[in-house]
């Protein structure tokens, strides 16, 4: 979505705003825009909008023209309006007084615009504007600055008790010494300095200055200075704590690797022995949880929702309890049951709207409630009653790879908390566990070559079938949005036997095949189900297990993984599949980090 930015200090605002945006380009990038309020009584804004990237803009962007210790920053992420200069943001009123940032979706923006605002001369298709028209009509004029400061602050609120929708907004007027930020269903922090402060929608856009960080909750209003944050709620102010964030700027930058992705799939071998790390002590496993599940509701979205599909194999295989798993942009709107499930949101953002949404439905109906996230103090976790967090660290790819490992382990480590078994097994099974950041490494030295010929075969074509079974089906459906996602080939991930109830129809010498084909009970069903595949003249790639020489004898090529117990098997598969996706978008020359279309956090439903 949307990355939003502000500044309020004693330096120039310009650079730290640049610097920022590009640190969270990767919320959306299909235009920008900056602001800059000169330091003079009237505040001038200074102000300029692109459909160039951040970089672009930094090298064009004169410094000097665009002076002034208070500033805005927008990277946007398209919902009302094409990508074009007119719908960057900031957006003004009528006389240019009031500039608006905006993360979220207005939804009354039309009946706005043709009711009260109906005599406002609208200079975009965006529903953000009429966030700055408004604001502006709800103005009572007043000359002095404390005045005017209060009449901002209430303006603003006036104006939000009008809308509906979701919003993260920063609002600075000409002359004004300060920002007034709120927040509704979407994120935004303020980043704490010394004689400064920043407001952002998310961490890494003030990393490089502060990692003192306030989260704001659902309906604050801030009116943020540069030695002042007053927040309040409902009318009343209110102290919201502030955290230190472990993450560095180490973490936000891409560590002489090209692209963070390929960084952030290197990076899987840690964040396996980081989760595992952070639950695992001499009495066992130990996940913060007061839990006595006797059935599971998961709800998530895209690549969250596979790694839940996934935890469901384990924790039903491990525990024997049984797991539902829901998405979470059906669950919100279907008549499902809920009774006394414990019902855990995996979102690695912990602000995706749709599953932060069925956490809401989830807390409606008396659930207990758990968020499986990244992220420390994001919204998931203050919705619901606990927080599992697993610790992918800083993940800044918009394809998730680091942190979907990362929530497999947790489902692992689930698995084997819920199953209750005695201390010698358990003790066996933590061993395993502990092998795998071994296994994910051994892909990436062992294989890494072969993996990128195979991709270079891959980039050739324009469709592929990823086929697994059992808990690699998840791991296959993976593969394939990965595939897609940054390599924009059509990919459709597929249970290995459902193939032949319909798509077999789509199966030529031009549509690959990636087959899962880890021996475990189901290996000769695979087998059966590639030489089906194989008779209608469809190349076949293997991801299969060292060792395993007979899978040469059915397919065209091979991919290898090391030997594990299928349990644990999709942990090496998925560093396989993360590096396919990645070296065949590099060769098809992708945009890897910014795909087509695409945001890291979807913060609208
Ligand atoms: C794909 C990807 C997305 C996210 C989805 C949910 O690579 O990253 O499919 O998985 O938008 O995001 P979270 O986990 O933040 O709720």
């Amino acid at each position: 979505m949307c990355g939003i930015i502000g500044y309020v200090g004693e330096r120039e605002a310009l650079p730290i705003i640049l610097d920022s945006l590009q640190r969270i380009e990767y919320r959306g990038y299909d235009s920008c825009g900056i602001l800059v309020q000169d330091n003079s009584a009237d505040g001038k804004f200074q102000v300029h909008k692109s459909l160039k990237s951040i970089a672009q803009l930094k090298n064009n962007l004169a410094e000097s023209e665009y002076t002034g210790t208070i500033g805005v920053g927008h990277t946007r992420w398209a919902t009302h309006g094409v990508p074009a200069r007119r719908n960057a943001h900031p957006h003004f009123d009528c006389e240019g007084e009031i500039a608006v940032v905006h993360n979220g979706i207005i939804e009354n923006f039309q009946a706005l615009k043709e009711g009260p605002l109906s005599n406002c001369r609208f200079k975009s298709d965006t529903d953000t504007e009429v966030i700055a028209h408004l604001t502006k009509k709800k103005m009572i004029k007043t000359d002095s600055l404390e005045g005017f400061e209060l009449q901002l602050k209430e303006a603003v609120k006036a104006c939000l008790s009008e809308l509906m929708g979701s919003y993260a907004i920063i609002v600075t007027a000409k002359g004004f010494d300060g920002l007034v930020a709120a927040r509704q269903d979407s994120p935004l922090i303020i980043g704490v300095g010394d004689r400064e402060n920043f407001i952002a929608s998310d961490v890494p856009a003030v990393l490089e200055q502060t990692n003192r960080i306030i989260y704001l909750e659902e309906g604050d209003i801030a009116v943020v200075k540069k030695d002042s944050i007053y927040i309040e709620n409902n009318d009343s102010e209110v102290k919201r704590n502030e955290r230190l964030i472990p993450w560095t700027t180490e973490d936000a930058e891409k560590g002489g690797y090209e692209h963070f992705m390929l960084k952030e799939i290197h990076e899987e071998p840690k964040a396996i022995i980081d989760t595992l790390r952070g639950y695992l002590s001499e009495e066992g496993i130990c996940l913060g949880l007061e839990c006595d599940a006797r059935r599971i509701l998961m709800v998530a979205c895209g690549t969250s929702y596979y790694a839940a599909l996934c935890g469901k194999y384990m924790i039903e295989h491990l525990a024997k309890v049984p797991v539902q798993v829901e998405l979470a942009s059906e669950f919100n709107y279907s008549d499902f049951v809920l009774d006394d499930m414990m019902v855990m949101a995996i979102t690695q953002s912990g602000e995706t709207a749709d599953t932060l949404m069925a956490l809401k439905k989830a807390k409606r109906f008396g659930c207990k409630t758990v968020a499986i996230t990244n992220v420390v103090g994001s919204t998931a976790t203050r919705i619901a009653d606990d927080a599992i967090y697993i610790r992918a660290g800083l993940e800044i790819g918009v394809a998730a790879t680091k942190s979907f490992i990362a929530q497999l382990v947790i489902f692992y480590l689930l698995g084997l908390f819920l199953a209750k078994m005695p201390k010698h097994r358990l003790e066996e099974r933590i061993s395993d566990l502990e092998l795998m950041p071994l296994l994910a490494q051994v892909v990436l030295d062992e294989e890494g070559e072969n993996i990128q010929k195979q991709a270079g075969y891959l980039s050739n074509y324009a469709n592929a079938f990823f086929v697994g079974r059992g808990v690699n089906l998840p791991i296959a459906l993976e593969g394939a949005l990965k595939l897609k996602e940054i390599s924009y080939i059509h990919a459709e991930g597929y249970a290995a036997g459902e193939l032949k109830h319909g798509p077999f129809a789509l199966l030529t010498e031009d549509t690959p095949v990636i087959a899962i084909m880890t021996p475990d009970s189901t290996y000769d069903k695979t087998v059966g189900n590639v030489k089906e595949i194989k008779a209608r003249g469809a190349p076949v790639i293997a991801i299969a297990e060292q060792g395993d020489e007979e899978v040469e004898k059915y397919v065209d090529r091979v991919i290898r993984v090391p030997k594990t117990g299928a349990i644990f098997s999709p942990i090496a598969n998925t560093v396989a599949l993360h590096l396919l996706a990645y070296w065949t978008a590099k060769e098809r020359g992708c945009e890897i980090d910014k795909p087509r279309n695409l945001a890291k956090s979807v913060t609208v439903e």
